[in-house]
């Protein structure tokens, strides 16, 4: 995950006034990057429960947690279904990159919402695959990578266009949305982002669906290749729209 993704997560915890001493769910926690970034914010006086369905995620977090000698998180094996032994005691309730993944976004929210105090609040970030360029500049392998990575999703039956039903979703689990934001992630011939890493991880996921072969996708070279195209297009490009939206609770 490039720091400019960190970044607008961090934004959002800003904005969205998630702060010291608060109890906060992170769901969907993963190897718990934003549980990690929340436990800074939340500081020793606050607490993160890192919740994830996959035991494997969990195993990575709990050991960065005891590898950097953080106290304030802990993380529980479950899914949107998570039960709390006090209803109502959690100060908010953030995501990344998990609501994609719900067949029912609304649904899986509301769910949540009895473990959160009245005046509590729920944000989501999420990624949205909406294409968008110049309309003008060819940028042919820039739009292979992205057509393997949304037929992968598609594959996985993710929503590719999570960003742009946020509002609804987070209104129809009965949350007075506040904010929803939307940020590109943008690649110029000067600026990049780790697409060969983020490749290199899902490789084995798109060879599985049959997307790519390991030497078309070729990890070792494609940050290269792709801005070497950038460059020679002298091209800015959209690679990725990136929603965040909070909403409270009554
Ligand atoms: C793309 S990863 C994002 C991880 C982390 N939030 C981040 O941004 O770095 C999505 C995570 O959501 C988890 N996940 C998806 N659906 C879930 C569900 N219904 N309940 C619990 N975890 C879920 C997956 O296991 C995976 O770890």
């Amino acid at each position: 995950m490039s720091n400019t993704v960190d970044e607008m997560t961090e934004r959002m915890l800003d904005d969205a006034g998630i702060g010291p001493g608060m109890r906060v769910l992170d769901i969907g926690c993963g190897p718990g990057m934003t549980t990690f970034m929340l436990a800074r914010r939340v500081g020793s006086a606050g607490h993160v429960f890192g919740v994830d369905r996959d035991a494997q995620m969990l195993q990575v977090a709990r050991q960065k947690a005891r590898d950097t000698g953080v106290t304030n998180v802990t993380f529980i094996q479950g899914g949107f279904d998570v039960r709390f032994p006090e209803r109502g005691a959690l100060d908010a309730v953030v995501g990344r990159r998990v609501l994609m993944y719900q067949s029912d976004a609304a649904q899986a929210i509301s769910q949540l919402t009895d473990a959160v105090r009245s005046g509590g609040v729920i944000a989501f970030h999420e990624h949205d695959m909406v294409e968008i360029s110049d309309g003008r500049t060819a940028l042919p392998l820039h739009d292979q990578v992205r057509s393997w990575l949304r037929e992968m999703l598609r594959h996985e039956g993710a929503n590719l266009n999570m960003g742009f039903q946020l509002h609804s979703a987070l209104s129809a689990a009965g949350l007075a949305v506040e904010r929803v934001r939307a940020e590109a992630n943008v690649l110029t011939p000067t600026a990049s982002y780790p697409v060969g890493s983020i490749i290199r991880a899902v490789l084995p996921r798109l060879l599985q669906h049959g997307i790519v072969t390991e030497a078309a996708a070729d990890v070792e070279t494609l940050d290269e290749r792709l801005a070497a195209e950038r460059t020679a297009a002298n091209a800015t490009c959209l690679w990725e729209m990136v929603f965040c939206a909070w909403g409270r609770k009554a």
